[in-house]
């Protein structure tokens, strides 16, 4: 049976990722995988994680299953915090949330309901995404197309590009759009642009679908949902998939979630139950300890309010190492060539570069980086900066 399938070659990510172990060099850095990374380079556990999860594994007295919907009170906290309470979705029950195996699960079980909804329907994605983002989307079997989205020469977001592309998609064609913080760019849409996309996707009648990866990394958790909660309060038909591995630093827990919104609360109903058996088909029930500590975070104003300082830190830390980044880079030679690290938004920017100048970096300097040359910001320390901007221009970044 075996005997026809071919090797594959890594994942693009994961297997920059087993390259970075494997390297024994004292002064490599990993700008690869997106991990928040501390002062020391570590991936830290949450001081609030640390203590919901003590507060859940006193408060456990069993290991039966939960359900394919997962936590009720997580899924709930789940629209508080990306729909905001008193949204209009929530208030007539046109919103319906289920638990997922981190915001991969969520897109999967987006994708998968599309197509049982719509089979014809195709999914734009930006030019760049997130690899990831082919995978778990053309896995359901739905075609995909890009729109343009990023200019690399202006560093910014391509807007009248990426609205020529959609004012082309069939009606009920689907839109992946990035909520915040877009991987792999760092560019974001303003507010006005929010507005000027939302009335195009109202009047080709295309439907968005939101990921939100990064809610918090960008401005904060309410600003970072402003985008979503505008698209949500105009168009009758939203599919949103959320993560908490990196604002909670939930990495390996897989916590997500998918929150469909509906035209009506019928449609909300029929929509859920077919949620449900999806999820059921795919792994049946997601996995509940990580969701259970997300929930009593939530819940818990003290627990809230720590997060949120946590959060504020992580986010700050990232900032700053853009604003370093950039200053080394300058001092460096690099002129105001990168200056636009410093405003991009969330875990990363693309430097920019050839293949070949990310090869050097790899093999010559142990700097990693994905092909496409983005960096994690926050693999930028305070002790390796000045390393890694000499080794950017000198591996010819500039050429
Ligand atoms: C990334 O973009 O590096 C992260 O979201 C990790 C992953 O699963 O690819």
């Amino acid at each position: 049976m075996f005997e026809h399938i071919s090797r594959l070659e890594p994942d693009a990510i994961l297997g920059l990722m087993a390259q970075y172990r494997a390297d024994p060099h004292p002064r490599k850095v990993d700008l690869g995988v997106g991990v928040f990374r501390d002062l020391n380079g570590d991936t830290p556990v949450l001081d609030c994680v640390r203590h919901a999860e003590q507060r859940v594994l006193a408060a456990q007295s069993s290991k039966s299953y939960v359900g394919a919907a997962g936590r009720e009170e997580f899924n709930t906290g789940v629209e508080e915090l990306v729909l905001g309470k008193e949204h209009p979705a929530r208030l007539e029950s046109r919103a319906r949330t289920v638990q997922a195996p981190g915001g991969c699960g969520a897109l999967r079980v987006g994708a998968e309901l599309i197509r049982t909804a719509t089979p014809a329907a195709t999914v734009h994605v930006s030019t760049p995404t997130w690899g990831n983002h082919h995978a778990l989307l053309g896995g359901s079997g739905m075609s995909l197309v890009r729109y343009p989205y990023y200019d690399p020469a202006t560093h910014r977001v391509d807007f009248a590009a990426m609205l020529e592309h959609l004012d082309t998609a069939p009606a009920g064609d689907v839109v992946l759009l990035h909520a915040c913080c877009h991987n792999p760019t760092g560019a974001d849409l303003t507010p006005a642009q929010w507005d000027e996309l939302i009335e195009l996707l109202q009047r080709r009648r295309l439907v968005p679908f939101l990921d939100l990866a990064y809610q918090g990394f960008g401005d904060d958790l309410e600003g970072d949902a402003e985008g979503i909660r505008r698209v949500a309060r105009r168009l009758p038909e939203v599919l949103i998939a959320t993560s908490y591995s990196k604002n909670l630093g939930l990495y390996r827990e897989r916590v997500g979630a998918l929150i469909v919104v509906s035209a009506t609360g019928a449609h909300a109903a029929a929509v859920h139950s077919q949620v449900l058996q999806i999820a059921r088909s795919i792994y049946s029930m997601p996995p509940d300890h990580g969701a259970a500590i997300a929930a009593c975070i939530f819940a818990d104003s003290s627990l809230r309010a720590a997060w949120t300082l946590e959060l504020t830190a992580m986010r700050r830390r990232i900032q700053q190492m853009r604003l370093l980044l950039a200053q080394h880079l300058r001092e460096a030679g690099g002129g105001d060539a990168f200056d636009f690290i410093q405003t991009e938004r969330g875990m990363f920017s693309l430097l920019g570069v050839p293949k070949a100048v990310v090869e050097r970096l790899r093999d010559s300097h142990h700097i990693y980086m994905t092909q496409d040359s983005r960096m994690n910001l926050a693999g930028i320390m305070p002790q390796n900066v000045r390393y890694v901007a000499q080794s950017i221009v000198a591996a010819g970044a500039l050429a």
